[in-house]
């Protein structure tokens, strides 16, 4: 879950490894270093902290050199002080290494390095890497090698970056399981690498991602890839079509507020090339479907974890309502522990915004060995579940920075409203009628979202009439069931107040037990189906004293009556209501952790994409 970023070139290194671990920031914060080789010797810089504390360090103390190496951690071994930053240096000072992953048999490995006689420095399991390449390293005297060796060594998931004093026109870069990626991006005379785009997009596109059990070396005009046995892979430069202005936080205070207000534009391009306006067709070719695969499918699993799991549960609404084919969501860390079901005719969709979350590929890879067709909806070009998929959809929203998902879970909500369309198309099972209504509608979205943003200011004053209350319970029914457990989790996750989010029918089956005048209760009563039954749930609420807050359809004077606040949002076709009751809940979280003065970008404990299980 760390960041990783490496240079190579005639350019001085230090300046663009820290302005790319800034970028990165978000995948893990609480520890940063960076190694240079100067004038032949490994110079390392390391702080507990935050990237700006290396700035500041790296400024006071400059390192100056044409190659280097740095890190942002999300500890998991040893805690997140200076000595335990990475990089980490073989015993000898000959290896410097930045690591993202876990040594599942860093204990074993550690004491026979111990009984060798080499003296640890940190508690870091990716200390036990350094020394066993040094070891090799002094075998063989060449790093490549080495680093093969040590790579044969080491148990679980990894993406690394080593760099020697003795080879100091190149860099070994690997990548092991799904411990996040490892992309080459290729200079003028110059290389870049990193564990995630935004690292590197402001001075390449040109992009190789490495696949699992590969081995870089890269000097500073040019790479060459291996598997760990030594055989040459062929390798496909993808062309990143990013824009670095999007990883940069403009006139907003934080990411997370930037990608919320981006959602206009957002949805507009996760919709662009995709709908046919004359015909109101959807095509989604990457989906790599024809009209018998798509006549074959008998059920579909939807598989991901947090926010993605919940985008997942709106998915299966659209999915069986519109394409009429069986859905089950099943939470990623669950999914390959409870034996699924997978038979002829089961399509598994993950969900992913980095497509490098851990549980996430794990229950592809699961869904793979078990035959099913794999798809994929994804952000992060390139990433792992765009590539193991037999077909994807590109989210096509750019980088997301803030840790809080926000542009990342309407976007797929579309793409699932879209795939289901084109699902039901190629079934033959959509009258030309309905298709037409579905696509109209579709249509109509990021300008219904802009109208909801519109109320941020309303929604920040009620924000700061609850910034103090402890928790709260968030309630939906039917499609909007999902948004309420993704309203809580905004709070939640940003604000670290407990939130609940739960079926609003329910309530009666015990949660309603906690509800008196201290508990908001946050209820998605927008006109649709369960209209009636959202009220009669906030006339519950009140007459238990409940302070109720209530995503109402503009115009609506019951609940203007009946709630406390209001979140007014446009009326919506019901399908995509969705999209747009998730708008004010976001601002909601948002301004309440803005105001508590909070680090909205980078909440404590979580990292952007999780590549541990
Ligand atoms: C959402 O706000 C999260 N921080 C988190 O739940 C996230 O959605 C989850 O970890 C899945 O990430 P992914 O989309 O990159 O796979």
């Amino acid at each position: 879950m760390c960041g990783i970023v490496a240079y190579i070139g005639e350019k001085d290194a230090t300046p663009v490894i820290v302005s790319g671990l800034r970028k990165l920031e978000y995948r893990g914060y609480d520890s940063a270093g960076i190694a240079v080789l100067q004038n032949g010797k490994i110079e390392i810089r390391r702080v507990a902290g935050k990237i700006e504390k290396l700035e500041k360090l790296v400024d006071e103390n400059p390192t100056k050199g044409n190659i280097g190496i740095g890190h942002t951690r999300w500890a998991t071994h040893g805690a997140p002080n200076e000595q335990n930053a990475h990089p980490h240096v073989g015993m000898a000072g000959r290896i410097v290494i930045v690591h993202n992953g876990i040594v599942e048999n860093y204990l074993s490995l550690r004491e026979e390095l111990i009984a060798e006689g080499v003296e640890f420095k940190s508690e870091t399991d990716t200390e036990t890497i350094a020394h066993l390449i040094e070891g090799f390293y002094s075998e063989s005297q060449d790093l490549y090698t080495a680093v093969q060796s040590a790579l044969k060594l080491i148990k679980g998931a990894h993406g690394l970056v080593v760099m020697s004093t003795e080879e100091p026109d190149r860099l070994i870069a690997a990548r092991l399981g799904n411990a996040g990626g490892v992309a080459l991006g290729i200079g003028d005379g110059e290389m870049y690498l990193a564990s995630d785009v935004p690292a590197i997009v402001e001075y390449t596109r040109r992009l190789i991602f490495l696949e699992s059990g590969q081995v870089a070396i890269i000097t500073k005009d040019g790479y060459s890839v291996n598997d760990l046995d030594g055989n040459p892979i062929q390798t496909e430069v993808v062309n990143v079509p990013w824009d670095p202005i999007s990883v940069e936080k403009g006139r907003y205070r934080h990411f997370m507020q930037k990608e919320i207000h981006e959602q206009v534009r957002s949805l507009s391009d996760t919709m662009s090339g995709r709908v046919d306006f004359e015909e109101h067709r959807i095509h989604l070719k990457t989906l790599n479907l024809d009209e018998e695969k798509a006549k074959s499918i008998k059920k579909i699993f939807i598989t991901a974890c947090g926010t993605a799991a919940y985008a997942g549960m709106v998915g299966k609404y659209l999915i069986e309502n519109i394409a009429r084919i069986p859905v089950e969501v099943m939470v990623a860390s669950e999914f390959r522990y409870c034996d699924p079901i997978i038979e002829p005719g089961t399509a598994v969709l993950a969900i992913s915004q980095s497509g490098e979350t851990a549980d996430t590929l794990a229950a592809m890879e699961e869904a793979r060995g078990k035959g099913a067709l794999l798809l994929s909806i994804v952000n992060a070009i390139g990433s792992q579940a765009m590539r193991i998929a037999n077909g994807f959809i590109s989210m096509q929203v750019g980088p997301e920075i803030g840790v809080a998902s926000t542009k990342a879970f309407t976007a797929p909500l579309l793409d699932l409203y879209m795939m289901a369309i084109y699902l039901a198309d190629l079934r033959g099972t959509l009258s030309v009628e309905k298709r037409i209504d579905l696509v109209k509608d579709l249509l109509t979205v990021p300008g219904l979202v802009e109208k909801a943003l519109k109320k941020e200011d309303a929604i920040k004053a009620i924000a700061a009439k609850y910034k103090s209350m402890k928790g709260a319970l968030y309630l939906g029914r039917g499609v909007n069931m999902p948004i309420a457990y993704e309203g809580a989790l905004k709070l939640k996750e940003i604000s670290y107040k407990h939130a609940e989010g739960y079926p609003a029918g329910e309530m009666k089956h015990g949660p309603i037990a906690l509800v008196d005048k201290d508990l908001p209760v946050v209820v998605i009563a927008t006109r649709d189906a369960w209209y009636e039954k959202m009220i009669s749930q906030i006339e519950q609420a009140k007459a238990r004293n409940g302070h109720v807050l209530a995503v109402a359809t503009e115009g609506d004077e019951l609940i203007q009556n009946l709630a406390d606040e209001v979140f007014w949002v446009p009326e919506t076709p019901w399908l995509l209501s969705p999209v747009v009751n998730v708008i004010p809940l976001q601002l909601f979280a948002y301004h309440i952790a803005a105001q508590l003065g909070l680090d909205v970008d980078q909440p404590r404990n979580l990292a952007k994409s999780v590549t541990v299980e």
